[in-house]
């Protein structure tokens, strides 16, 4: 019985051992980990710090990416700064004409076609014309081809309407001026695209607008929907737009916004820039709400189908001669 309880007595004494080994073992482990320490801690800050840039940029593509592409301070000149674009398919549905119809799509802004007192005097025009009547809401327009002129609610014709005395508010000279500006705009635009100039048209409408921030009364006056020229007149192949004012000093807002899939791109307006572009859904755009000052601007879009080719505005002969 005494030799078997020492036996068990031994025994116990053996565990006893085994577990010191076990726990030595355990501490060893432990320092062992706590010496990997440090640079395991700086592994996953790393980790934490690269999965959190990924977030953020992700939920960045989500929200709003708004990119200048030409500010109002910038001068582009003497070369026009272009954007090429995909050209959407929309040309698909038109018929084609050689020597004209967008292959190559884009955007570009120059400031050396038309002289900021060239603007000057265009944004008198508008001015002068403008204050004949205009709309009630922010936005008003004068397009001088079809004579078409806001008023109230509605529209009139200032050659109707106004009859001879049309000829006290604008002259020949205005007229010319107009012609002058928007024959230099065809022929940047065919450079800037490939195009032969002979085979472009104006078309309508082509009009002068003035915008404030007043709010609108009817749906003329709704200026900032997003929208495609092409979609909205089926004759526009080329658009362009003169700004008569500027950006920041004359009035806020009124950016010009390309809205693309991946961001925004604002143009600012700035007096005798001239941007144009494709008018297809690779050219999606709206402009900003005007919040204050007022924007003066000349929308002058251009065809490549000889069908809907319009004459250049031209001031009414006398009756008197
Ligand atoms: C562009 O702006 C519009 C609002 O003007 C906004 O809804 C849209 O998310 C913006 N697009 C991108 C890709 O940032
Ligand atoms: C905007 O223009 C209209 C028409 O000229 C004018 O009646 C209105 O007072 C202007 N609004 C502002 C905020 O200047």
């Amino acid at each position: 019985m005494v030799l078997l309880r020492q036996r068990n007595a031994q025994g116990s004494n053996a565990t006893e051992i085994e577990k010191k080994i076990k726990r030595g073992n355990a501490l060893r482990q432990g320092s062992a980990w706590r010496a990997s320490r440090g640079p395991v801690a700086l592994l996953l800050i790393a980790v934490t710090l690269c999965g959190a840039a990924v977030w953020l940029y992700i939920t960045s593509l989500d929200s709003e990416i708004t990119e200048t592409l030409v500010s109002r301070a910038e001068l582009v000149s003497p070369q026009p700064r272009v954007y090429t674009v995909q050209c959407s398919e929309d040309y698909e549905n038109y018929q084609r004409y050689p020597g004209c119809t967008p292959q190559k799509c884009g955007r570009a802004v120059t400031d050396s076609v038309v002289t900021r007192e060239e603007a000057q005097l265009l944004r008198r025009l508008a001015e002068r014309g403008l204050a004949l009547a205009g709309s009630e809401g922010g936005a008003s327009i004068l397009d001088l081809h079809s004579g078409a002129l806001s008023m109230g609610k509605q529209f009139v014709n200032i050659y109707r309407y106004f009859g001879d005395q049309i000829r006290d508010v604008f002259t020949q000279e205005d007229f010319q001026l107009y012609r002058d500006v928007r024959g230099r705009i065809q022929t940047v635009i065919a450079e800037t695209f490939g195009l032969d100039p002979t085979l472009m048209y104006l078309t309508k409408p082509t009009f002068f607008s003035r915008i404030n921030s007043t709010g609108a009364k009817t749906q003329h006056d709704e200026y900032w929907h997003p929208h495609i020229d092409k979609v909205t007149y089926g004759s526009f192949d080329y658009t362009s737009l003169l700004y008569l004012s500027d950006y920041g000093s004359d009035f806020t807002g009124g950016r010009f916004i390309f809205m693309d899939q991946n961001g925004n791109r604002t143009v600012e307006p700035r007096a005798g820039r001239v941007s144009f572009f494709s008018s297809g859904t690779e050219n999606l755009h709206r402009v900003e709400r005007v919040t204050w000052g007022t924007r003066f601007a000349i929308t002058v879009s251009f065809t490549c189908d000889p069908a809907h080719a319009i004459s250049d505005p031209a001031l009414p002969e006398g009756t008197h001669g």
